[in-house]
Formats: structure tokens, sequence, C-alpha cells
């Protein structure tokens, strides 16, 4: 059944295109994400009812399976009990016509572009390959809306493809092991933002996740019993596919070994050296030794293994944060740089990166690496991965010296998630940003990789740290350059921020399992009110050295259950800005119902049973009640006078003090509204 609500008399008004009236416009409308490269609307509605079904063109490909899905997720979002709850196959009536003219080999630079037409009852989705109809079909999702009675699909014509080919999130499995149901949940998450890379960091100084035939002390001494089998890595390379998303696998070598190391210390640089197991977080010592032969021939029989796993023609080496310590008190090393002329450790391990190369050209496999294989002699068909940036504190950055060296390159510098920053700055970051460069170095630039570092994360809180905000980052990565609006970008990722629960994310869910274990009750309500305003320490400073946690450390902490761009916070600080520009009395009010909020939270916190996981978030909710009541105190005009200032001064010094490696993210709102309150004179 269709429904229709403009008539053609108005087509012509109704058509409202991205150029003509800005992407902020119709994106006031439409929850897009990523938004497509052109939109307009054309008014039409086609209505979701038990007729609604979906057929493709062929059943051959990625899509009919795809399509299964995707009828259930709008079954689940809408209520509506479709009669057809499968695809059909060249249904010419059906009420969303997909089509697509060949079935991709999955590769860098498949053609992901696709055009999506709501008409007059009836949805066609146009792909030039399967890949390209799947995009399709998650534009159609974001496109469901509804009204007080009905569910729809909303009246766009979308003509979309991605600015960029490498569209990227990488999850270090070695910091702490994730599931294969978690990688899987990522993975759905993924495709619904259009992303096409899974970039699985397999091995590190916690870890090695690959159980392998040809050197079971791999797995046996260096995991604790965490990897993957061969058919579990099959299963999530096909699952992968199947959603369009490419996998590359690393090995991080020769650095970050030492779960290597444990397993065969006859490989490392240092005789004698205890390796273990890296309980820490950090860059260590243990290194492969570039020197042994016994290393290519392990790499090569491990490779060997490795590669039929994986189709992708990428293979990442890893090749970071080498600092050669182990490579400088080696006698044997030191000798055999001299013998060759090299002059430092890069020259040693850009000799290493040859031989992997080599090795990895055998298998027909082309290498990347983190930015430090960037060294003369590299290969040009090397991918270099860029971690340190467009331009920080190197001239120019490793990206653009990359591309300017004519080699291709990903950006993560910027994407790096596990810094917990807010999503406007990872948003606003530009893959090819403020550099001058030319087209054709331009064209070398792929695309980005969020990356998900896994020290402080747990299956349990990884999606908390990964979503919402990499699905910003995803739009960066896909959408025209153009589209940065941050207000339109937060209102849309609010909304799919819901949607990605549907996806099985757990980035919202988590937290209430959480909050009940620390209150050890289920009235979590208080904790909530703290959530919403408290966020974790950023930038590396909640595990300052890498020494306060250890990779069995508890991450089911009051830290753990916030997150970045805490909500209340955000908009408390904004509604400071505009009330003390303006001071108006449904502001005040405004105001005094955050504050009312904190003091009352505080009484309902007391009701809980103490235990130890309270104490300490006891005395700060205990300040914030406090300065709340001072507030509240002024804003309706009762007592303000000059020890009240100090008061609240005081307590703001107190409330600035980071708590359980979590800070309060309302403090320079409050600090600025005391100002404000000051300049008004309502308090002296
Ligand atoms: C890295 O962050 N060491 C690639």
């Amino acid at each position: 059944m269709i429904y229709k609500i403009v008539k053609t008399t108005f087509l012509a008004l109704i058509l409202t295109s991205s150029t003509i009236f800005g992407q902020g416009k119709l994106s006031d409308k439409y929850n897009l994400m990523p938004w497509p490269q052109e939109i307009q609307s054309n008014g039409n509605r086609v209505k979701i009812d038990n007729d609604f079904t979906i057929s493709i063109n062929k059943k051959e490909g990625r899509v009919y399976d795809y399509a299964t899905n995707i009828i259930r997720r709008i079954t689940n979002r809408t209520g509506v009990f479709v009669d057809k709850g499968f695809p059909l196959v060249n249904e010419q009536k059906a009420i969303v016509r997909v089509s697509f003219d060949e079935v991709a080999e999955l590769k860098l630079g498949v053609n992901e572009s696709y055009e999506l037409n709501v008409n007059n009852g009836f949805v066609t989705i146009n792909a030039k390959t399967d890949i390209g109809a799947l995009r399709g079909l998650e534009t159609l999702v974001q496109l469901i809306d509804h009204n007080e009675n009905f569910f729809f699909i909303d009246g766009v014509v979308v003509k979309d493809s991605p600015r960029y080919d490498w569209r990227g999130l990488m999850i270090d499995v070695s910091r702490h092991f994730h599931p294969i149901e978690v990688l899987k949940r990522n993975l759905d998450a993924m495709a619904s933002m259009k992303m096409n890379v899974f970039h699985w960091h397999l091995s590190d100084d916690q870890g090695f996740r690959f159980k392998s035939d040809t050197y079971p002390k791999l797995h046996e001494l260096g995991s604790d019993g965490l990897y993957y089998t061969k058919p579990q890595i099959r299963d999530i390379v096909s699952y992968a596919n199947e959603r369009g998303i490419r996998v590359v696998p690393e090995i991080d070598v020769p650095g970050h070994a030492t779960a290597i190391l444990a397993a065969y210390p006859e490989l490392g640089s240092k005789d004698g050296y205890d390796y273990k197991i890296e309980r820490f977080s950090g860059v260590f010592h243990p290194t492969l030794n570039p020197i042994n032969p016994k290393v290519y021939t392990f790499l090569d029989n491990l490779f060997a293994e490795i590669i039929p796993l994986f189709p992708d023609v990428y293979f990442h080496i890893g090749g970071d944060e080498n600092e050669g310590k182990h490579w400088d008190e080696n006698h044997e090393i030191k000798k055999f740089k001299n013998k060759k002329g090299f002059k430092n450790n890069h020259d040693l391990q850009t000799y290493f990166n040859i031989k992997l190369q080599k090795i990895l050209a055998k298998y027909d496999r082309k290498l990347m690496g983190w930015d430090e294989i960037m060294t003369d002699g590299m290969p040009k068909s090397a991918i270099i991965h860029s971690w340190r940036g467009v331009n920080e504190g190197f001239k120019d950055g490793t990206l653009v010296e990359a591309v300017k060296k004519g080699y291709q390159a990903v950006l993560s510098n910027d994407y790096y998630i596990d810094r917990v920053q807010s999503v406007d700055h990872h948003y606003l970051f530009d893959p090819a940003g403020g550099v001058q460069l030319t087209k054709e170095q331009e064209n070398r630039v792929l695309g980005g990789e969020v990356t998900m570092w896994s020290e402080l994360v747990t299956p349990l809180t990884v999606d908390s740290r990964i979503w919402p905000r990499t699905a910003a980052i995803a739009e960066r990565f896909w959408s025209s350059k153009e589209v940065k609006d941050l207000k339109s970008m937060r209102k849309r990722l609010a909304v799919v921020s819901f949607q990605l629960e549907e996806l099985g994310i757990t980035h919202l869910s988590y937290r209430n399992q959480l909050l009940r274990n620390i209150a050890k009750s289920k009235n979590t309500e208080s904790l909530e009110v703290l959530t919403a305003i408290f966020e974790p320490l950023k930038i590396y400073t909640r595990n300052e050295g890498g020494t306060e946690y250890k990779t069995f450390s508890p991450f089911t902490l009051f830290a753990d259950a916030c997150v970045v761009d805490a909500n209340d916070a955000y908009n408390f600080n904004l509604l400071v800005d505009s009330y003390v520009s303006n001071p108006t009395t449904e502001r005040s009010r405004e105001l005094q119902s955050y504050f009312s909020k904190w003091k009352n939270g505080y009484s309902k916190f007391l009701e809980l049973k103490n235990n130890p996981n309270l104490n300490e978030l006891g005395n700060h909710y205990k300040n914030l009640s406090l300065i709340s009541s001072l507030y509240l105190d002024i804003l309706k005009g009762e007592g303000a006078n000059k020890a009240r200032t100090s008061d609240i001064e005081k307590l703001v010094e107190e409330l600035k003090k980071p708590m359980v490696d979590t800070e309060l993210v309302t403090v320079s709102g409050m600090e600025k509204l005391l100002k404000g309150l000051k300049n008004q004179g309502d308090i002296k």
C-alpha cells in the first residue's frame, strides 16, 4: 500500500536538493549517517504495512541474505507484521526493488555506489555491484520515519558513493581478547555505517590470538587460553565479506612481540631474557632478532598458515614503536649493523621489513604497516598506516610525507577513539586536511581507520568506546568534505546511536549492568545522574605510565560506566553559555532543574547501602549536592552573599579534582555561571 502526501503540481517546488538548500536543511529532516553525496526530497512516502516486500533482481551475491536481515530489522523497528518476511526474486510489484549488475569481488576500490529512489508507491535501489546495493539498503533503513498512525519510508532521491575507499575500524584483541560475537556485532554496526575494512590486530605484547598448528606454543604460552581457531577466523572473514567488509590481519613485528617471545624466546634479541606475557600497558623492549635466519623461517611459516584464511591482498605487519633497546644491547646485532654499514636501528628495521615484504610477495600479499615502516627501500606497493598524524610534531606529518613520496596511505591519527575525546574532535578531522596536496597525492590518501586499542576495554565495555563516535567518523570517511556541521551531526548521531542497539551493540545498555554491580542494588538512578555529567579521564591520563591497570584489573568501575560526550554535561554547559549572555527566567528555571537533579540525586544516593565501591563517589557527590544547593539559592534569589561566593569557589576546586579516574565535565560551566552571576550582581 502506498501513502503519497504530495500533489504532483507542487512537485517542482517540493524537489528540494542539497545543492539548493544546503545540507543543513535536509539533514534537519532526515537522520541519515553517513550523509549521502546527493539527496533530494521529492515529497513521496511509501507506507510500511503488511504488504511490505523487498525483491532483488537475482539471488546470487550478497544481497538476498542481507535483505532477509533488513526485513527483520524493519519489522523489529516498526512492530509491523509483514506477510512476506523474506526477500523475493525479480518480483516487479515489490515495494522495494533492488537491482545490481554484478557480484563484486571484495577488494580495495570496489564500486560501492548506489541510487535510491522513493517513487510513487515503491522504492528502487540500483547499483553496479551487490555491495553498492547493501549500502543502499542501509540508507533505506535510515529513511524509516513515522507519524502518530503509521511508519513510512521518506520520499527522497539519493545518488551516493564513498569519498574514500578505505573506511576502517581496527580492534585490538591482544590487550583484551574479544570473542567472536563481539566482533560480529561490531561488523554489523560497521556495515550499517557503510564502513568496509576490519583491521584485526591479532598480536601484541599482551597476547597472541591465533591458534597455530605450526607453532602451537604461540597460543599455548602466549595467549592465556584466549585465541581464535581457524574455523572461527574463517567465520569472521566470511561474515565480514557478506557485509562488504574486507578483513586485514595484523601480526605486529619486530617490536610489540613479547607474547611471541614468551612462546619462542630463541627468536628474541636478548639472550637469557625472561620473556613473559606483558600485563601492563606501554612500549616494551622484547624484539625479534633481525639477524637470526630462524626469525624469517618462523615468519614465513606463520604467514603461510595465516594468509590462506584472509583473502585480502593486504597484510599488516605492524612495525611500530620499536625503540631498539634490545638490539643495542646485543653485540652480534651491533657487529652486523657495522658490517652492513647501517647507520641506525631504522636501517636495520628496513632490512627486516624488506625481507618480510619479499615473504609476503611470495604469497601474493602486499605489505601494510604503521608509519615507522616508511624508510628508503620500502617498495611503493606498501600502504603506510599513519598513526603519527598529519602535522603533529612532524614536519607535515607522516600521512603527507607518505603520499608525497608516492605511497598510498591510511590515516588513523585523530581517530584514536581510545583517547576518549569528544566526537566533535574526531569528526572535524579530515584525512586530507589542511595541507596542500596535488590531485595525484590526494588520490593516494585511501581513507582512514578508527583505532580501538583495548588496554582499558573488555567485551563488556568495548562497544561504549567504539560507538556512537565511530558512526560520526564513518561519515567523515564516506561523505563530502563539506558535510561538517556539528549541530547536524550531533542531532543525527543521537538517532543513529539509538538504532545501533538494534544490531546488538551494547553501548547504551551495558551501563545499567555496570551500575547495578557498583551499587549492589537495582536502584541505580542516583548513579545514572552522575554518569550523565562525569567522563573518563582523557588522552591516556586514566592509566598514566601504563601501570595503574593490568590486563586482568577490573573494568567494571565507575569510570567504565562513564562515556565521553556526557549528555547532561554537554547540555548544561551550552545552557550556561546562553544564560550568561541572556539570563531569561526560562533559562534560570532550566538551570535550576539541573541543580535540583544533582541535589536530589545525592539524597537518593544516600539510600544505597554503603559499600566500598561508593565511598569516594560519596565524597564527590556530597560536594556536588552542596554546590547545587548554593546555586539553587542564588538562582531563586535567596541568600546571595560574599561568603557563598567563596564557598562555591572552594567547592569548584574540590570538584575539579579527578574522581576514581573520571572528571566532572560541568565544572567549566559552573565556573562560567559563577562569573556570570557576579557580573549580573546576583552574587557578590
Ligand atoms: C600505535 O599506536 N603504536 C600504532
